[in-house]
């Protein structure tokens, strides 16, 4: 069943979020942070669907449309905390923590929207489904619940960047209809155009 994420279901998206991003920068963050991160964006009324199977939270598909102040607010809210937790795993001298300051924690400080940001109406920004429900379909019926709020904000398209070694994230984008736009750094952007009917 598809549904629209609510504030009580943050805990369990962050959960959802740890099993299936593990080693992902966010992730190291912890489950309260992230669900601190999720909790930002959903007060701002983004796009923000969930899948739930015998009650329990399996898989989620989130994103924004226009400009987001979600991560800068994020910030502000957990500086301490933040500072903290990125020390600390910067001395693991892991690259991924290093590129991931300079990509997505630096700009944020800023007006909170990166270089990419205003290229495109809508970002898709998260989509994960738990193991044991992949390729059952799920996935798809969160994108479709997702294009349709977006469609009903009246986006035209929307895109979202992979990591390009995530074969079967980008199989999965290709089989939805998206498009290469770029590769840059290790990622790449992906485009789709949305018709409503
Ligand atoms: C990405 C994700 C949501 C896709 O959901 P899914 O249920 O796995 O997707 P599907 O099984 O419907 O489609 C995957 C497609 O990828 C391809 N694929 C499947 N397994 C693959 C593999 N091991 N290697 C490469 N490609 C693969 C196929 O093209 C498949 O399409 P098919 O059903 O026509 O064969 C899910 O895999 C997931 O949660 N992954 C972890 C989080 C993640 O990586 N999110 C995306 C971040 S960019």
């Amino acid at each position: 069943m598809i549904d629209i994420a609510r504030e009580t279901d943050l805990r369990e998206i962050a959960k959802v979020h740890t099993k299936c991003f593990p080693g992902y920068f966010l992730t190291k963050y912890g489950e309260k942070l992230l669900a601190q991160y999720y909790g930002e964006y959903l007060a701002e009324g983004v796009p923000f669907v969930i899948a739930r199977d015998n009650g329990k939270i399996v898989g989620f598909c989130m994103g924004y449309i226009g400009q987001t102040k979600a991560k800068t607010k994020f910030l502000k809210k957990n500086f301490f905390g933040m500072v903290g937790k990125t020390l600390k795993l910067m001395l693991t001298f892991d690259k991924e923590v290093y590129s991931r300051i300079k990509t997505n924690i630096l700009p944020s400080i800023g007006d909170g929207n990166s270089e990419e940001d205003e290229e495109d109406e809508a970002y898709l920004l998260s989509i994960c489904v738990l193991e044991e429900k992949r390729g059952t379909g799920l996935s798809r019926e969160l994108v479709e619940a997702f294009e349709e709020q977006l469609i009903k904000k009246g986006c035209k398209g929307y895109a979202l960047f992979a990591i390009e070694d995530n074969d079967r994230g980008i199989g999965f984008y290709e089989k939805m209809g998206f498009e290469e736009v770029r590769s840059k750094d290790g990622s790449i952007k992906f485009r789709k155009a949305l018709q409503s009917n």
